[in-house]
């Protein structure tokens, strides 16, 4: 029954034949970009393996500790400040590859260095090209994606950004079960971070092979150029619509900041600078990154906060690919109103375990994985996917980058104030305070995001225009 007779149908349906061509071939680049996205997990991941034994190796004390963490994110505020204004001049795909290389640079630097100082240096370089393929990982992947998929397309870079974090756990605990304790304090370290330039040099191997975004060439006047491409993602009839679309479009737009100020697109950016920040001040940086010290906090041993750890991982990565089957389905908008709200009722339970000396039990453990579940059905990979679509096309290099650039300034300010706020506050009153903001972003979410399902980027852009008067 299927087989060849299936195969004569689509020759004569040529519109279904072209769908089927350019999924093919958007998924493809696409997973090519997102490929970013395990270099921005792995980041996240690395250090919380590696820090002990660099403690012991350099000497650290605890605010150069704080330091040898947060560091990297500094560098990733710099490449994300960076990624706009030079993504609208040299395109997408070279900055992308620019920014692999200051990955592969940052990940052997950091691996090599004989004093604490050559590190930071190191890690700050890598800092930015994370900075950098953070921001335009998914851009890019909104710029090429057709609107009925580009959530979950888009929302792939967050995939790759919870599973670079779920096998840097395990790499972490491979190499550091590897050798005795004085092998990893001089040796396990560096191979922890020099393991980075594996996904790195293939993340820009393949670069090389995927097409600028035809969005960018049209706003450098090479219609002719994206031509070809929007061919391959939408077939002949619809891809000469979108060059007239992408064009139109910018007979709208100045392209100047000052744009962003404007009634109408002022919305915009609140929505996307508000987002970034809220998904962060909900604390999911405080779990990612101090979770082997919570679950210590709660009478759990060195080696069953590591298990615990682990299930962190595993969790997110298995609720992003449940996000990933909704977005396009349920919309952005439904998936962060759930999230958000069950986010405020793990947090509120939470803090009452804390408070009530029950953190002992296995509740702590249950609600911290449900709080990690509602974040990655939400927040995780909406927030990315919503900050790159929903300026328009002149602009949106730029202000994603203001965005991203914002994200990682809170991230910053979170990961530096969770421990201070956890000893002198008290644990119950921390995770109420991420509960309240959780409360809030939902109600943010209620009443300013609109919903982006299906639209295309051009339909989006009209949107903002009629919040003009
Ligand atoms: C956030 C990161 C976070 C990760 C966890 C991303 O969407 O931007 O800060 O570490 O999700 O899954």
């Amino acid at each position: 029954m299927n087989g060849p007779k299936g195969d004569i149908k689509l020759e004569h349906n040529p519109d279904k034949y072209n769908e089927q061509v350019s999924i093919k071939f958007v998924t493809l680049v696409s997973i090519v970009a997102a490929l970013g996205g395990v270099l921005f997990g792995f980041d996240t991941a690395v250090v919380s393996g590696a820090i002990g034994f660099m403690e012991h190796k350099f000497q650290l004390n605890q605010v150069e500790v704080g330091w040898a963490v947060s560091c990297l994110i500094i560098g990733c505020i710099i490449g994300a400040a960076m990624s706009g204004l030079l993504s609208d001049r040299f395109g997408r795909k070279k900055v992308l590859i620019a920014a692999a290389a200051l990955f592969i640079i940052g990940s052997l630097g950091s691996a090599i260095p004989a004093t604490f100082s050559g590190y930071i240096i190191a890690r700050i370089i890598g800092g930015i090209g994370i900075g950098i393929t953070s921001t335009l990982c998914p851009l890019y992947n909104a710029e090429i994606a057709p609107a009925k998929y580009r959530g979950r397309l888009v929302a792939l870079n967050q995939l790759a950004i919870v599973t670079g974090i779920f096998l840097t756990y395990f790499i972490n605990l491979g190499i550091s079960s590897y050798g005795d304790d004085a092998w990893d304090i001089s040796t396990a370290w560096r191979w922890m971070f020099a393991v980075g330039s594996i996904p790195g040099f293939l993340f820009l191997v393949l670069l090389l092979f995927v097409p600028e975004s035809p969005r960018w060439l049209i706003k450098q006047g090479r219609p002719a150029e994206a031509l070809p491409i929007l061919l391959r993602i939408h077939g002949e009839a619809l891809a000469k619509q979108e060059v007239l679309d992408i064009k139109e479009s910018f007979k709208q737009e100045t392209g100047s900041i000052r744009q962003l100020f404007k009634p109408g697109l002022r919305v915009a950016l609140i929505v996307g600078v508000g987002l970034a920040v809220l998904q962060q001040v909900t604390g999911i940086n405080a779990v990612m990154y101090y979770a082997p010290e919570i679950f210590k906090a709660t009478g759990a041993g060195t080696n069953a906060s590591l298990i615990q750890t682990i299930l962190v991982g595993f969790i997110n990565f298995l609720f992003t690919i449940l996000a990933l089957w909704l977005i396009d389905k349920v919309g952005r908008k439904v998936l962060l109103l759930i999230g958000t709200s069950s986010m405020a009722l793990c947090l509120l339970v939470i803090g009452i375990a804390f408070q009530t000396g029950h953190a002992a039990g296995p509740w702590v453990l249950i609600f911290i994985l449900l709080y990690v579940a509602s974040f990655a059905i939400s927040l995780g990979p909406v927030v990315w996917v919503i900050i790159s679509e929903i300026f328009p096309n002149r602009i949106r290099g730029k202000a994603t980058a203001i965005a991203a650039m914002a994200l990682w300034a809170a991230d910053y300010v979170v990961s530096q104030s969770f421990p201070p706020l956890l000893n002198s506050a008290g644990p119950a009153i921390t995770f109420w305070i991420f509960g309240i903001m959780s409360l809030f972003t939902f109600f943010f979410t209620w009443r300013i995001v609109p919903e982006t399902k299906g639209k295309s980027l051009e339909e989006i852009e009209s949107l903002w225009a009629s919040k003009q008067t």
